[in-house]
């Protein structure tokens, strides 16, 4: 198996409560704004039980306000996530079947471990940065994590910021991408993970189907808060459409490096029983992996977002 590497690039980033800022007080659970360029921990909130419509507002609040909750404690099922999940729009079902959860379509299992000489779920999920389902006309609006067991050492997974990525991108760049459109596609490097690890089976013509190329504007408006955002990742975008070959590579490559500065990045070190709940209209992210000997199982939920425009 092979073992997702952080780039050198980026940084260690702590996720210890910013010391400035004070957590909310109101409600039975607060939400505490972590010292990084997003995120935020919720301490206290038990998804076990209904949730009433005031604490659902403030959970959607903080989620676009922080485009990373990181909901500690969790003890929930598979329904329970789904639950939770469905609250906030439909549900995606992953286009690799085989690693869905048995008896819960909805839940993607990511994970390196492998029963009986069949990997029980997605190993090399998130390899790259990624924001998911972006190769889809109606990409994710969210994906939630939850830890069902953690190794002793690595399994991170960094988010990237893709408004500040924005809003810091040198203006003959943002004047350069501005209005134009970039394709996505699911299999841009599923041929390159295939050959380094045994996640990737063959797609049958239903499976390719699914995952037609789409084009998707290189920045994007949030539906809910109007920020711009940039929109395209090393995993997905292969090249910005009406630009010869050469030009669109190099622009892509430098959009590629500039989203992932380490001053756009949160790191997030995994907790027993973490739910982590990201806004992929706002984000990129990416899995460092794990020594392969060490067992880690995630279940992911992900939610249907808008058209991006
Ligand atoms: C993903 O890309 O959804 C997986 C992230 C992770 O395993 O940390």
């Amino acid at each position: 198996m092979t073992t997702a590497t952080a780039p050198a690039s980026v940084s260690r980033q702590h996720s210890a409560p910013h010391p400035a800022v004070h957590a909310c007080d109101a409600g039975r659970f607060e939400i505490r704004p972590l010292a990084a360029p997003l995120g935020a921990e919720v301490i206290g909130l038990d998804l076990s039980q209904p949730l009433t419509q005031a604490d659902f507002a403030r959970i959607h609040r903080a989620h676009l306000d922080h485009h990373v909750l990181v909901i500690r404690d969790q003890r929930i099922t598979p329904s329970q996530q789904i639950a939770f999940s469905r609250r906030f729009g439909p549900l995606q079902v992953h286009v690799l079947h085989q690693f869905q959860l048995p008896g819960h379509p909805e839940v993607l299992v990511v994970s390196n471990v492998v029963e009986n000489g069949k990997p029980i779920g997605l190993g090399d999920a998130g390899h790259f940065w990624h924001s998911d389902l972006s190769y889809k006309e109606r990409p994710s609006l969210g994906s939630l994590l939850h830890a069902r067991e953690l190794p002793a050492e690595g399994g991170d997974t960094l988010f990237a910021n893709m408004h500040l990525a924005w809003d810091t991108l040198p203006a003959a760049l943002q004047r350069a991408v501005d209005g134009r459109q970039a394709e996505h596609t699911y299999l841009a490097r599923y041929a390159e993970l295939q050959q380094r690890s045994p996640w990737r089976p063959d797609l049958t013509p239903e499976q390719v189907a699914q995952v037609r190329p789409v084009l998707q504007p290189v920045v994007r408006t949030h539906p809910e808060t109007g920020r711009k955002a940039l929109f395209v990742s090393e995993h997905f975008t292969t090249r910005i459409v009406g630009l010869p070959e050469d030009e669109s590579r190099a622009l892509l490559d430098q959009l590629f490096a500039h989203s992932v500065r380490p001053a756009h990045i949160y790191r997030h070190r995994w907790q027993p029983h973490d739910l982590v709940f990201w806004d992929n209209r706002s984000l990129l992210h990416l899995a460092a992996g794990c020594p392969p000997h060490l067992r880690r199982v995630m279940y992911r939920t992900t939610i249907e977002g808008d058209v991006p425009r």
